[in-house]
């Protein structure tokens, strides 16, 4: 039996004509960008290409754009320089729902003495607005709140967020990993200071991330040398900063009309789910998400042995944030939620652009037989 693969939330498929595109770096065109020979200035020519497309994606100029390893290292990155912007600022605001990479440096700098607020949402998973603007105080430095969550797919309103923070004299940076793709990212019509995306997301390799940011007043460097304008030292990953380039293009080209087809799959997917299988929910807020994601429980039956199941039959779904698969605790995001997690743990299925409607029809199947085997089993 062929795999059905929906958790593009965790990780997608590099596509083949990344793939392609990368594969000259490896095998020719492995010169150091930084040398100055022919044979390493090519090289360096790509990256600057592939900077041109990431500036493009998100509607910006090429010098904005600083390539790292991971969207994480482009969160950690961006919370930092804040932190080191103003030293005499102690607090930041963040919410119950960010990625691991943010909680953990916030808990990191809480250590450090730094007041952290973690702003709630409701039981959708929309943030609290009225308590992110009575949070902020003289001694605010940053907000941190992301554009997409991975685990619901919830679209968050970072313009506004970033107006608020601006009209404070607050740094802004979004955690736009789960969005980039998805949504059209504006940094312009978004104004915020930092945002981060990493290329696994989309179609793209491992291990290669972006950090945008507004003003070089407002950054400082995580890791030291020359590279990337002296703002990230490090022999630059030219392979895959060429890939993400590439993958970039491709969404661009296509003008996120893909991404028009998944919510359709994704929502006949849905409808499916609630014809064929009794007291189901579905989390989120659900007219404001990312079009692949589905956070979906049914009543009675456990998230995890469903997940565990739907593997045997060679379908991938998680339950909930990727990172956090091997820790069996409920999920913080739908804690944060008051969800009923005791009677209704979900399951996370995200689709992606390889995902396909036979496949979705199979996967419905699938998930109407196991549902039963562990109602029947109670
Ligand atoms: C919302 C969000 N932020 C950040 C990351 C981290 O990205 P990376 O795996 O490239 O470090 C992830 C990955 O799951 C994510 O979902």
């Amino acid at each position: 039996m062929n795999k059905i693969y929906l958790d593009n939330n965790a990780t997608t498929k590099v596509d083949e004509e990344v793939f392609k595109v990368m594969e000259d770096y490896f095998k020719e065109e492995y010169g150091n960008p930084s040398s100055t020979y022919d044979f390493g200035k090519r090289v360096k020519d790509s990256i600057e290409k592939a900077r041109d497309n990431v500036a493009k994606f998100f509607n910006t100029t090429p010098d904005r754009i600083i390539f790292t390893s991971c969207g994480s290292e482009s969160n950690v990155t961006a919370i930092m320089s804040a932190v080191n912007k103003y030293p005499d600022k102690r607090h930041i605001i963040t919410t119950k729902v960010e990625h691991a990479s943010i909680m953990e440096t916030m808990r990191f700098l809480e250590k450090k003495g730094y007041r952290v607020t973690y702003v709630g949402v409701d039981s959708l998973g929309r943030i609290n607005m009225d308590e992110l603007k009575e949070s902020i105080d003289d001694d605010t430095l940053l907000i941190s709140v992301m554009c997409a969550n991975n685990e619901i797919g919830n679209i968050y309103p970072i313009k506004e967020i970033a107006k608020i923070a601006h009209d404070n004299n607050i740094l802004m940076h979004t955690d736009a990993v789960q969005a980039a793709g998805k949504i059209k990212i504006d940094v312009k019509d978004l104004d915020v200071d930092f945002l981060s995306i990493s290329g696994h997301k989309i179609n793209a390799p491992k291990g290669i991330g972006v950090l945008y940011v507004k003003d070089d007043n407002n950054y400082s460097p995580y890791i030291f040398g020359h590279q990337e304008n002296n703002r990230r030292g490090g022999t630059e990953n030219s392979a895959y900063i060429v890939g993400l380039g590439k993958a970039v293009e491709l969404i661009l080209n296509d003008n996120y009309s893909k991404e028009k087809e998944l919510e359709e799959l994704r929502n006949y997917m849905e409808e499916e789910i609630k014809k064929n299988i009794e007291d189901i929910k579905i989390y989120g807020d659900l007219d404001n998400r990312t079009p692949n994601t589905s956070s979906v429980a049914f009543g009675g039956v456990k998230g995890d042995e469903l997940m565990v199941l739907l593997e045997s039959f060679n379908v991938y779904v998680s339950t909930g944030s990727a990172c956090n698969s091997t820790i069996s605790l409920p999920s913080y995001v739908l804690t944060a939620c008051k969800a009923d997690v005791n009677n209704y743990s979900p399951i996370r299925i995200s689709l992606g652009k390889y995902t396909t409607k036979e496949e979705i029809d199979e996967f419905i199947k699938i998930l109407i037989n196991a549902v039963g085997m562990l109602r029947r089993r109670g």
